[in-house]
């Protein structure tokens, strides 16, 4: 390899006995042509220093030290703030593989498309090399990762969001298999040009992925998912290839505990879309006469969980993240407590809003609100702020996040970081659907529910950048993760029930139905809690159900009411089943299992046709 011209590189030879990655970082700062290369540490002198070149940079400011103790506000660009699916690209080596709900390139072109965009673009900046875990370090089923980036945002997020630095360096050895990734902002500092708070390059975004040489390569967005490449591009994206081939499954879920009276845990994974209550369900504190009875949740992960079968027969899963990237509107001590707690220090909070007193605040975060602030923008704002068109300005941006550690949760499993993982007892899935899906019901067993979880919708959200609100297809919450073919991916799903022996029970809830004046018909949130337990209890046997045409569903004597005022006719409201409602619910399925006909497993198909022949 020809030699480089980075001390940086030859300062980590002393702490890198990795020759393959040398070479490759070396090769990588010889295209992007950095200043320097950093091998970051992970220590808390490292980390210091990152939040103080963002601060430096005029992209953070540091929190009122007392309210927020070592906690940072940043601002992103206004056109960088949320996944670009219409940039993110599965480079299998044939179109069909990545199938229809995926954009696809070829990989030799794609990866000639990105080496001329590296060329030369850390111009001027430091080039840092992440080590990085997804899971516990040594864990049988952890998984590394080298993530190269130009920006110290994403260090100091992958210091939160994954276990980074030295100790993966050693783990990984003289040739531990890592998988390799690389992201820049995309804004080279050449020919004298000024850098601005947030760099970035909207119009040549790229997120793209290369599951054979499992390798990411993300250009131009600095924000989420598509610059912590640890997070959908590894964990969900890459490792959904992986999975496949080893025979496991890595899942857009959260992880919970339930411990009921009687003392017994059941652990449960929960698949919802982007911005759709995963962190809020993950952290739920039941309502006071349920924890009375000695009812308790515990929180094991939000966003990402990866299932492996085990010796024992049952489905283990981790959490492979250590830290919560959560949408911080809308969370408050009302609505997630538990969240608010975890969020009291250390933390970064992307696009919200900072108070007089240099604290932060988002839309709902308390009931009144403030005075004066400055928005997500940098400009003032109070109640009475509006745009052009009269409509009042939001504080802080709908998509706007929390970066937290999971360990300044209060409520965190004992378990949660146990290197077997949990055994998952139940599953359940959800999206945000204002009329059809009922409140909860169980599938009949699990190819029913691989069918009901393949054919889950939900309302857009602001989670992704495009048109929010309108219903399209989420297949288990994974559309925008999965990185192979749906169709294939659902095969996998029933592949699956013959390598667990405790096949866990399926469900799907819906929090968001509403009336016909647009009031949602459930409380949800803690109240949630009430549907839980009637999940856990399913799942031992102990409460009865009603069969229907569609599953297994609660009657009104079922749940357990304690507390909360919800009549028998409010119940049937948020259970309806309305004939004219799913006669479009299976028009619009027929749509998806169109699209994705070449590869659709026949189960899917019989199982529609048996609930048509049902309803
Ligand atoms: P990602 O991090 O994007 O994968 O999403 P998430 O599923 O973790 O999102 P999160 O939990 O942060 O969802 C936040 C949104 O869900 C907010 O708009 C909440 O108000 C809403 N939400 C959460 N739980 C409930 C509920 O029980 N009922 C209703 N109506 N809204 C809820
Ligand atoms: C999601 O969109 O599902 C997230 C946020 O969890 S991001 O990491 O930006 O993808
Ligand atoms: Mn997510």
């Amino acid at each position: 390899m020809s030699k480089h011209k980075y001390p940086g590189i030859d300062r980590a030879r002393s702490r890198v006995a990795h020759e393959e990655l040398l070479e490759w970082v070396a090769e990588v700062a010889a295209l992007t042509t950095p200043d320097d290369v950093h091998f970051a540490d992970g220590s808390e002198e490292e980390d210091r220093s990152m939040r103080e070149a963002i601060v430096a940079s005029g992209a953070g400011v540091w929190l009122n030290a007392e309210k927020r103790p070592n906690s940072l506000l940043v601002r992103s660009d206004p056109r960088d703030v949320a996944r670009v699916e219409q940039r993110t690209f599965i480079c299998s080596r044939r179109k069909d593989a990545a199938g229809p709900s995926n954009n696809w390139e070829a990989p030799d072109i794609m990866k000639q498309k990105m080496e001329d965009l590296y060329r030369g673009c850390m111009a001027g900046r430091t080039m840092y090399v992440i080590p990085f875990s997804m899971g516990p370090i040594g864990s049988p089923i952890s998984h590394y990762g080298i993530e190269i980036t130009d920006s110290p945002y994403v260090v100091a997020h992958m210091r939160i969001m994954t276990r980074m630095g030295q100790a993966v360096l050693d783990q990984l050895g003289k040739d531990g298999p890592y998988v390799k990734c690389i992201h820049s902002v995309g804004y080279p500092l050449t020919d004298g040009r000024e850098d601005v708070p947030w760099p970035c390059n909207p119009e040549n975004t790229y997120i793209s992925h290369f599951p054979a040489e499992r390798l990411i390569l993300s250009y131009g967005s600095g924000y989420g998912g598509n610059a912590l490449l640890g997070k959908k591009c590894f964990a969900l994206r890459i490792a959904s290839c992986m999975a496949r081939e080893e025979g496991w499954m890595a899942e857009h879920m959260l992880i919970l505990g339930v411990k009921s009276p009687s003392g017994r845990k059941t652990y449960v994974s929960a698949a919802f879309p982007s911005a759709c209550g995963k962190t809020n369900f993950a952290m739920l504190i039941p309502p006071k006469p349920l924890q009375e009875e000695g009812w308790e949740v515990t929180c094991v992960g939000d966003d990402i969980a990866w299932l492996k079968p085990g010796e024992d027969g049952y489905l283990h899963a981790i959490n492979p993240e250590s830290g919560f990237f959560g949408v911080a509107p809308g969370t408050s001590y009302d609505s997630n407590p538990m969240a608010m707690e975890s969020l009291r220090r250390d933390c970064i909070f992307t696009n919200v809003a900072l108070t007089d007193d240099g604290d932060v605040w988002w839309e709902q975060m308390t009931k009144e609100k403030p005075a004066h602030l400055i928005d997500w923008k940098g400009n003032d704002w109070t109640p009475e702020s509006r745009d052009a068109d009269g409509h009042p300005i939001l504080a802080s941006h709908p998509n706007a996040r929390f970066t937290a550690p999971a360990h300044h949760c209060p409520i965190m499993d004992p378990e949660w970081e146990n290197p077997e993982g949990v055994k998952i007892s139940a599953i359940i899935f959800g999206g945000r659907r204002a009329t059809t899906i009922p409140l909860v019901y169980q599938a009949f067993h699990w190819i029913h529910g691989t069918y009901i979880a393949a054919t889950i919708g939900s309302e857009k959200t602001a989670a992704a950048s495009g048109a929010v609100g309108q219903v399209r297809r989420d297949p288990m919450a994974m559309l925008p993760f999965c990185g192979y073919n749906m169709g294939d991916y659902f095969g996998h799903w029933l592949d699956m029930r013959r390598a667990i022996h405790y096949l866990p029970y399926i469900f799907a809830v819906n929090w968001f139905r509403k009336d016909a004046d647009g009031q949602f018909l459930w409380p949800g949130f803690r109240e949630n809690m009430r549907v839980l337990k009637w999940i856990v209890q399913r799942c031992h046997g102990s409460v009865s159900a009603r069969e229907t045409a569609i599953g297994w569903v609660p009657e009104y004597d079922d749940i357990d009411w304690s507390g909360l005022s919800y009549s028998r006719s409010q119940f049937d409201d948020v259970m309806r089943f309305d004939r004219e409602e799913w006669h479009r619910e299976l028009l619009m399925q027929d749509e998806l299992f169109m699209n994705l006909y070449s590869h659709l497993p026949k189960e899917m198909v019989f199982k529609r046709e048996l609930l048509i022949s049902r309803l």
